[in-house]
């Protein structure tokens, strides 16, 4: 073949091939196959030195248009494919923005949260104030300072966890009382809501749940004041429906002692798994302040008298929600938190 249809059939191949180059990388195979140093173009460069002289003008100015035409093609298709790979990845990444979005569910307040709520509120309304104790707490508040000594049987009452021999887990609320008292002169008529911890498991049982103490301290306070407060809270926590009972007790910081028992709301009173077949629930114990323990505090017991209880938070939750094991409060079972 001589050298102009040589020339001829290249244009009609690289026509066929720039035509099928749809990416960047067959696009430079493209250039390197035919304008690289051993490509189809250059190759023919090469042969116009063989051609006789007087035809090699017009052979060269024939390559060298072709060359041109190639270059100016190949920048051509690149912006081309540019544009078409731009196009597709903006089909690839359409938002379309008339879906509803993913709703970002908000989270509840725990059902303790709620009661310690609402039971802060009836005894704030009361003319309470409110305090606050360490959960990790010395001996001496949790225990010496009420009125049980070491060794004293009575410790066998809660079961305790012992951070050190004068540190432990505080077992009750009963020691912000101490405490209270050490900074403030009667009267005195706070609560205090916190975490408690025993090692106790069933299902009235958890190793932690939560007290509110409360304390109130004047002149001539007597039984039946604390009998009227304890008994208004719980009209007002559950309805003057329900029936409350005082129950005789024993604590070594009270003198009378008792315990709240209220009306089991699981079955009606009928006794079920959850009173222990008795159709009573205890939320609470309470008693008229030990003169005891206004020794440990400087109170002269000639002027001042006072009541103090502990009321169990959970016992309260389950009771006003149904809920038949205390356990469940913190499993943090998504289904069961969202109920409330
Ligand atoms: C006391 O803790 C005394 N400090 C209460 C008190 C305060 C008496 C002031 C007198 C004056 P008791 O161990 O009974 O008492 O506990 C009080 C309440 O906490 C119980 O009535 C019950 O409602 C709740 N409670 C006790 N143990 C647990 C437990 N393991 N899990 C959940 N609630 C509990
Ligand atoms: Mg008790």
């Amino acid at each position: 073949m001589d050298l102009k249809s040589q020339i001829h059939s290249l244009e009609d191949d690289i026509r066929r091939a720039l035509s099928g180059i749809d990416t960047q990388e067959a696009l430079e195979r493209f250039r390197i196959d035919f304008l690289g140093k051993r490509g189809k173009l250059t190759f023919l460069v090469k042969q116009l030195g063989k051609l006789p002289k007087e035809e090699r003008p017009e052979a060269g100015k024939a390559i060298n248009r072709l060359k041109s035409w190639v270059e100016e093609a190949l920048i051509q298709r690149r912006e081309e494919l540019k544009d078409l790979l731009h196009q597709k990845k903006l089909k690839q990444e359409r938002v379309d923005i008339s879906l509803p979005g993913r709703g970002v569910p908000l989270g509840r307040e725990h059902p303790i949260t709620l009661v310690s709520r609402e039971i802060t509120e009836i005894f704030v309304g009361m003319g309470f104030e409110v305090s606050e104790g360490p959960e990790v707490e010395l001996d001496y508040y949790n225990f010496e300072a009420l009125n049980i000594p070491k060794d004293h049987p009575a410790r066998d009452m809660q079961d305790t966890f012992y951070v050190s021999d004068n540190v432990v887990l505080r077992t009750h609320t009963s020691p912000v009382q101490v405490r209270t008292m050490e900074k403030k002169r009667p009267p005195v008529r706070v609560i205090t809501l916190g975490a408690v911890y025993r090692c106790d498991s069933d299902v009235t049982h958890t190793p932690m749940f939560h007290q509110v103490e409360g304390l109130l301290v004047d002149r001539g306070i007597s039984m039946g004041d604390l009998k009227g407060i304890l008994t208004r809270f719980v009209h007002m926590m559950f309805g003057k429906d329900i029936g409350v009972r005082f129950r005789p007790s024993f604590f070594p910081f009270t003198e009378p002692s008792a315990e709240v028992d209220i009306q089991c709301v699981i079955c009606k009173g009928r006794g079920c798994r959850v009173c222990a077949q008795t159709g009573w629930l205890e939320i609470l114990g309470c008693g008229m302040v030990d003169p005891t323990v206004y020794a440990f505090v400087d109170y002269d017991p000639e002027v001042y008298s006072g009541f103090a209880w502990g009321l169990g938070v959970e016992r309260v939750a389950m009771l006003k929600y149904g809920i038949n094991d205390l356990r469940s409060f913190f499993e943090n079972d998504i289904r069961f938190l969202s109920q409330f």
